[in-house]
């Protein structure tokens, strides 16, 4: 079988995990990689162990030999690099989040949507068998209806003045820093795990860390505090903490927190759902076990074991029980869902159905863009514009 060709755009942390990923699908050929200039691509290239190294995104687009573009840039060129790539003709997987504002990804969405590839966002926490498991539980009725959807994504790699990434500038991470970062993974996530969506929020931002100390050289993603480059004092305009209350469509209330700056939490994900019947809760941390609560019997935990999960699941988990899968195995099946639809032409109707696409990242923008607002009102709750997407054909798993 002739194998596919890809190509990644920003070389930087996460894109080694996309690499990682396709490598051990099999069946994916990694063509090259375009960075900010020839000289780090090469770099990169070198260090990933990948054979060619592109002056610009431009040329990767060009070459033939690549029909899938993995985009993994700053956030502010999310539009441009995938915009580009999708007139070339290309499928596009793009980090998260689509785009820096709800216009870019409301074009983005309509540009992939008309130009007949697949199209894919990294909300790769949608990848764990239990987080599949669970959304398998509630659509089969487990729960009983929906009443409360709450949780947490809790981190600390900002908490000290002197950490610093372009996360923080607006003009290449965007208007929301804690919010739009990682506070979008938890939205995209109650929201695909229940089946409902947020329609209305309201949020409290804050600033903790309001000055840092930022490298006077251009940054790493996550610029660690122990090195002794020259420092500025930047002046911080985003929020590293926020408080959310939720409002669902299927009546469900619920509220989130979202902070960058709490020591002792590194990627602390969590979502509960409680129905009438029972409560669901999952860790990122801990991501091989499903609580499962009850109120008039024991509690139970479902430790993760193909045996026993859903069929919708189980194609999730590739151990036997006892032996952890974790966070690169969730971005490798994201991947490999990707991948699937991509084989079959990326036509809408062959697309897996825990695969999120453009469309859900620009629905996921719309929430992320409410939160914002609902805070600059000095805390109302704010209706989440409406975007449907026509519904799809009945979707594939894998
Ligand atoms: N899905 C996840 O869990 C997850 C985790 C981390 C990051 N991300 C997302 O991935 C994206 C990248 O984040 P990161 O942490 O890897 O950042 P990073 O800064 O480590 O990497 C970005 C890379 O893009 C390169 N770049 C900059 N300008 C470029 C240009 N003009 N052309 C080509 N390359 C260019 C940089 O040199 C760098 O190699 C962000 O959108 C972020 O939100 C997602």
């Amino acid at each position: 079988m002739k194998k596919l060709g890809m190509g990644l755009v920003g070389p930087g942390f996460i894109a080694a995990h996309h690499l990682d990923a396709v490598r051990r699908l099999g069946h994916v050929e990694v063509v090259g990689i375009a960075g900010s200039s020839l000289e780090s691509a090469r770099k990169r290239a070198r260090e990933l162990g990948v054979a060619h190294a592109y002056p610009g995104y431009r040329e990767l687009l060009a070459d033939p030999a690549i029909q899938v573009v993995h985009n993994t840039t700053p956030n502010h060129l999310h539009r441009e690099v995938s915009l580009a790539a999708l007139r070339a003709g290309k499928h596009v997987i793009s980090d998260k989040p689509l785009a820096s504002t709800t216009q870019e990804a409301r074009e983005l969405y309509e540009a992939a949507r008309d130009a007949g590839v697949a199209h894919v966002v990294t909300f790769n926490y949608r990848g764990y068998p239990l987080v599949q498991q669970a959304r398998a539980m509630i659509a089969k009725g487990k729960l009983g209806p929906t009443v409360f959807v709450h949780g947490c994504y809790l981190q600390d790699w900002l908490t000290d003045e002197r950490a610093y990434s372009w996360r923080l500038d607006p003009k290449r991470g965007g208007a929301s820093s804690a919010l739009g970062d990682i506070g979008s993974h938890w939205c995209d996530l109650a929201e695909h795990v229940t089946g409902a969506r947020i329609v209305a929020v309201l949020a409290d931002l804050h600033t903790a860390v309001p000055t840092r100390e930022a490298p006077a050289a251009s940054a790493k993603a996550f610029a660690g505090t122990g090195d002794k480059t020259a420092r500025r004092k930047v002046k911080i305009t985003s929020e590293d903490l926020a408080s959310v209350l939720l409002r669902f469509d299927n009546g469900a209330r619920g509220c989130v927190t979202v902070g960058q700056v709490l020591p002792g939490h590194k990627n602390d994900l969590r979502l509960e759902v409680s129905g009438r019947l029972a409560s669901l809760a999952w860790r990122q941390e801990q991501p091989n076990d499903l609580w499962i609560g009850h109120h008039a019997k024991a509690n139970t935990v479902l430790t993760r074991d193909p045996a026993l999960l859903d069929p919708a699941a189980r194609g999730y988990a590739h151990l036997p029980a006892g032996h952890p899968e974790a966070w690169a195995d969730a971005f490798r099946n994201l991947i490999a869902d990707a991948y699937a639809w991509i084989g079959r032409g990326g036509t809408p109707d062959t697309r897996p159905t825990a695969l999120p696409t453009f469309a859900d990242g620009y629905r996921n923008s719309l929430v992320i863009d409410a939160m914002l607002k609902s805070h600059a009102a000095g805390g109302a709750w704010q209706p989440v514009d409406d975007f449907l997407e026509p519904r799809r054909a009945k979707g594939k798993r894998g």
